[in-house]
């Protein structure tokens, strides 16, 4: 089935079809969708044994029947651990035959903040589909497991009955970023003193946060159904002041730059997985360890930084690759080289377009002489010196000492010493 058949259907709530889309967002594909914010993001976190299972079991059944509602839960795909959290899971299947629940259980895949690229990307297709409520439970991994504020409108933070010093070591990770505490398992007797640990706790967070939002503490059990209705309406009470202050779209920002991020974090792991040969050399210690990390980025040095086009007219040139769909930026002026610039920008390097500033230019009289089209290559290196000795050394002439040019040091090799090529040599300013 096409992709925009299945979008179409998801639209609908058809939770096969859902399933099939998320699937795709897992094999990598990016799906067209524009996201408009309209569902309620719920992170559930807590440490290991806190009752998330519990409490979304709890949460879910009692959500009204006329609402969509998705799960998320990510497991970690440890070998060591990955078998444990099954057995919570069960009682969570019995969710899906409901059809306004769509539930998905998905590999964190190792990944450090507690969320992956799918998970993130999917939350776009959920909204997409209508999810009035998407609730996203982490694995609960400490200090790591906070990414999830970026995505989240609400974040609950499951407090099991713990003792003083536990407390304490929460405190230092996802303990500061709740909205609201929710102390599990109220049945028992330890509960109550973590319940007044947390609101000591959140009134010191409420004269710091200064924020409109003052976070709380409730009390639940998931396993009783206990202070689920209270939460509901605190949660939908909330979303309605988020959305009223324009909040949502805050949120939606954070999430991109996640998206973006995790996206770029699988891609990344991947290359180095596939990269053999540089690993092998690093290993053997030919290539440095941060040589051989520019190199899996493409900037190995040195480097292709763009090829020149000398033109007569560069705004009409600029405007060929417009159409051609290339991004270009632009014009700077430099008059020490007598010419107007612009740069059509390229996967990992550039087009520069040069333009006389007037008849007795060198690039005018390159474009007298011998016509519009390639002035010269420009080399990125990492150390401009240093290059320009062995060049020296290998009998080449350089056109003159180095100087400050629009975006770094630069210097020539002159054409005549390296046949027939006006080699540009460019060390960028780097901020350090
Ligand atoms: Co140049």
């Amino acid at each position: 089935m096409e992709v925009s058949e299945l979008l179409s259907r998801a639209r609908n709530w058809d939770k096969q079809a859902i399933a099939k889309l998320i699937s795709l967002i897992e094999d990598g594909v990016e799906l067209p969708i524009s996201v408009e914010r309209r569902s309620h993001i719920i992170g559930i976190t807590g440490p290991p044994g806190s009752g998330k299972s519990t409490l979304i079991y709890a949460l879910v059944r009692k959500l009204p029947a006329n609402k969509r509602i998705a799960v998320i839960t990510l497991d970690p795909s440890s070998p060591f651990t990955g078998g444990s959290f099954m057995g919570n899971r069960i009682r969570m299947q019995e969710l899906t035959t409901k059809p306004n629940v769509y539930i998905r259980s998905m590999a964190t895949r190792g990944n450090r903040g507690g969320l992956n690229y799918a998970a993130v990307a999917s939350l776009d297709l959920l909204e997409y589909a209508g999810a009035d409520y998407i609730i996203i439970e982490t694995v609960g991994a400490g200090q790591t497991d906070t990414d999830v504020k970026y995505v989240a409108d609400t974040i609950l933070v499951l407090v099991p009955p713990l003792s003083g010093d536990e407390i304490q070591a929460l405190k230092s990770g996802i303990m500061e970023i709740g909205d609201i505490y929710l102390v599990s398992k109220s049945d028992t007797q330890a509960s109550e003193s973590v319940y007044n640990d947390l609101m000591a706790m959140v009134d010191i967070m409420r004269e710091i946060k200064g924020d409109e939002w003052k976070p709380m503490v409730l009390r639940v059990s998931g396993l009783y159904g206990y202070g689920v209705d209270e939460l509901i309406r605190v949660l939908d009470e909330r979303f309605a002041e988020l959305r009223s202050r324009g909040k949502l779209n805050e949120t939606l920002k954070t999430r991109r730059l996640l998206e973006w991020r995790l996206y770029a974090y699988e891609l990344l792991n991947k290359a180095i997985e596939r990269s053999k040969e540089l690993s092998e050399r690093v290993a053997n210690g030919e290539l440095t360890p941060a040589k051989a990390a520019l190199a899996l980025l493409g900037n190995e040095m040195p480097r292709l930084d763009h090829v020149a086009v000398a033109v007569k007219n560069l705004d009409e040139a600029a405007e060929k690759f417009r159409k051609l769909g290339l991004r270009v930026s632009g014009p700077i002026t430099i008059e020490s080289q007598g010419v107007r610039v612009m740069m059509v920008h390229l996967g990992n390097t550039r087009i520069e377009l040069l333009e006389p500033l007037g008849p007795e230019t060198t690039v005018a009289k390159f474009i007298e002489r011998r016509g519009e089209g390639i002035h010269h290559i420009a080399l990125e290196v990492d150390d401009l010196g240093k290059f320009m000795e062995m060049a020296r050394n290998a009998g080449l002439t350089l056109t003159g000492e180095p100087t400050r040019g629009a975006e770094g040091v630069v210097t020539f090799i002159h054409p005549k010493s390296l046949n027939g090529m006006l080699l540009e040599l460019v060390e960028h300013v780097r901020e350090s």
